[in-house]
């Protein structure tokens, strides 16, 4: 198994990390268009092997695009962070070019690998990687809900004084602020509903930290965070190289599904050794089916966007 991941700032670094812990791959490469910072940042991962135990062989690169030949999956977080105080959507004008040429260049030595967005604005981002590369719909998945789904679970063990890990709750639609839907209704402990333990003042507070969460961080660290996406990226690997067929919230190509057409956004999905493999469709209530088709409406102008770039 070949895993690229392009670009080797904080995001792509640690889902980098993250991917060697697991040995998810015998070959790894990191690619930053930055001289030299690529290659430091794989030469600084492999002199953990020998301490953390794995065996997989990470290299980087200066834009060689020839060195991510034949690579299964593609990590692309390239494009500039956001800044406090700016929203992920403010990225666009840079970052769309960007995607848009990493795409091109990978596909040209890889195409047959499955792609995985994190630039941002994601939703966007996902959309015209979809769009300008014409792949199968199944083989671009954007990262998102999956960090989102994760943020929610962090905030709901906090009140609930539980583990993460025994929480199944999912966030649906946009990664934006305004625009992701954490479904807290369908939200459960250990299969409990969630809401026999907290009160809907705490709900309501759950569900307003969790769309924060990216910009709460941004504020505390001065650029976005890195640990969780970071990981998150790789979890998604994990499930790809590892044909888990776990059920993750990634944003994905709709075509009738919940309702929308032409657009990528958050929802379940199997993740498997083909990508996205189903989209799993919840029933949603009407106040969630209208939260849905509005956050649709804010990607949507998003993606006009790019027509005008
Ligand atoms: C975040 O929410 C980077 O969009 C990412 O932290």
């Amino acid at each position: 198994m070949k895993i690229t991941v392009v670009g080797a700032g904080a995001v792509g670094a640690t889902c980098a990390d993250n991917i060697a812990r697991k040995e998810l791959a015998s070959e790894l490469v990191l690619l930053d268009i930055k001289e030299g910072l690529a290659e430091g940042k794989a030469q600084d991962m492999m002199q953990t092997a020998a301490l953390l135990g794995f065996d997989t062989r990470i290299t980087g690169t200066t834009n060689d695009y020839s060195k991510t030949q034949n690579s299964d999956v593609v990590i692309v977080t390239s494009g500039i962070p956001r800044k406090p105080g700016m929203t992920r959507e403010e990225l666009i004008g840079t970052n769309a070019g960007i995607v848009k040429n990493v795409c091109e260049n990978i596909l040209k030595h890889s195409p047959n690998a499955i792609l995985l967005v994190v630039s941002n604005p994601m939703d966007t981002m996902t959309y015209l990687a979809l769009t300008s590369t014409g792949l199968p719909k199944n083989r671009i998945i954007g990262m998102g809900g999956a960090l989102d789904s994760a943020r929610f679970r962090f905030q709901l063990s906090q009140q609930l004084g539980c583990s993460p890990a025994d929480l199944n709750a999912v966030v649906v639609g946009g990664h934006g602020d305004t625009t992701m839907i954490p479904l807290i209704r369908t939200a459960t402990w250990n299969s409990v509903p969630v809401a026999k333990f907290l009160s809907a003042e705490q709900q309501k507070q759950i569900v307003s930290d969790t769309m924060v969460g990216g910009a709460t961080l941004t504020k505390l660290l001065g650029t976005s965070a890195w640990y969780a996406p970071g990981a998150a990226g790789a979890a998604l690997v994990e499930a790809i190289v590892r044909d888990e067929k776990k059920l993750f919230t990634c944003c994905v190509s709709l075509n009738g599904e919940y309702g929308q057409k032409d657009i990528c956004l958050g929802v379940p999905v199997v993740i498997g050794r083909n990508g996205w493999e189903k989209i799993v469709e919840f029933d949603l209530n009407d106040e969630e089916k209208a939260a849905f088709n509005k956050s649709a409406d804010a990607v949507r102008n998003m993606n006009d966007v790019l027509k005008t770039l």
